[in-house]
């Protein structure tokens, strides 16, 4: 038999960027281990809702783990207390009755709360949009062995291309450093022959951004690393400074594009 308990949750309430916020005490009552973290707030909310109050706000949309719009700040854990998994895929069997769980929004001053839990990740949007692309045609898949690529760089561009831009790495870093995230898209893509035609502006169009976006600079603390749900190392960061500096080298004059 499923196993349930009861928590308390400090949950982080703000109507609006603007508007004051602070924590709220709510019970969570029957909780059974088998819940996700998600489905634990929607009881919560449908509890909220009988008594006509506000429901709390919080992201989310695939609920397994792929599309990067869930995450919050569990007891000052990015994700919550178990490695490489999002707050979706978070079972309650993580948790044990009577526990007290802080829940806050990712912290950032380039993620803008827009409620509770919610937070504009726009500045992800925008940095993909400034190089995470590539130039070539779309349509059928060609034949599978035109297109060589070694095995050690299709397993690496793999390995970056699983970020699914949840930012939970700029939540947990101190700077609140996107670096984590940029260098896993420029990564990805500077690693195949797909990416080569504009593997130079993009290296110094997608860091421009990303500095234009106000974000902190990786100074290697590696708590990105540490609570990324899909495992991104910390070697990509590196991987993105020699890109940088190559494409610099290219073009030492090319002055980056910066959008705000
Ligand atoms: S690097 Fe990891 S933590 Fe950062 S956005 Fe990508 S998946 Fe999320
Ligand atoms: S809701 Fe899609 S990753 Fe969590």
């Amino acid at each position: 038999m499923a196993r349930t308990m009861n928590l308390v949750l400090h949950v982080w309430r703000q109507k609006s960027r603007g508007a004051p916020g602070k924590l709220v005490r709510y019970e969570a009552k029957h909780v059974s281990e088998h819940m996700s973290f998600l489905e634990m707030l929607d009881v919560v909310n449908e509890e909220l809702a009988k008594k006509g109050e506000d429901p709390i706000a919080f992201d989310h949309d695939c609920r397994e783990g792929i599309c990067g719009a869930c995450g919050v700040v569990i007891n000052g854990v990015a994700h919550g207390p178990l490695r490489g998994t999002t707050i979706c895929q978070l079972h309650m069997r993580s948790f044990k009755d009577g526990d007290e769980l802080t829940i806050e929004p990712w912290r950032a001053g380039a993620f803008p709360i827009i409620r509770d839990l919610v937070v504009d990740r726009g500045a992800f949007d925008r940095i993909i949009q400034a190089g995470g692309y590539i130039s070539l045609r779309t349509g059928s898949a060609p034949e599978a062995n035109s297109l060589p690529v070694a095995k050690g760089d299709s397993d690496a561009a793999f390995d970056a291309a699983t970020c699914i831009g949840c930012g939970a790495c700029v939540a947990a870093c101190p700077n609140a450093s996107a670096a984590l995230f940029t260098a896993a898209k420029i990564s990805h893509l500077a690693l195949l022959p797909q990416g080569e035609p504009e593997r130079a502006d993009r290296a110094r169009n997608m860091v421009a951004q990303m500095d234009a976006e106000n974000f902190g600079h990786c100074t290697s603390h590696g708590e990105c690393e540490a609570v990324c749900p899909k495992g991104i190392s910390i070697g990509f960061i590196a991987k993105m400074n020699r890109e940088l500096l190559s494409a610099m080298a290219t073009a030492p004059n090319d002055v980056p594009r910066r959008k705000k």
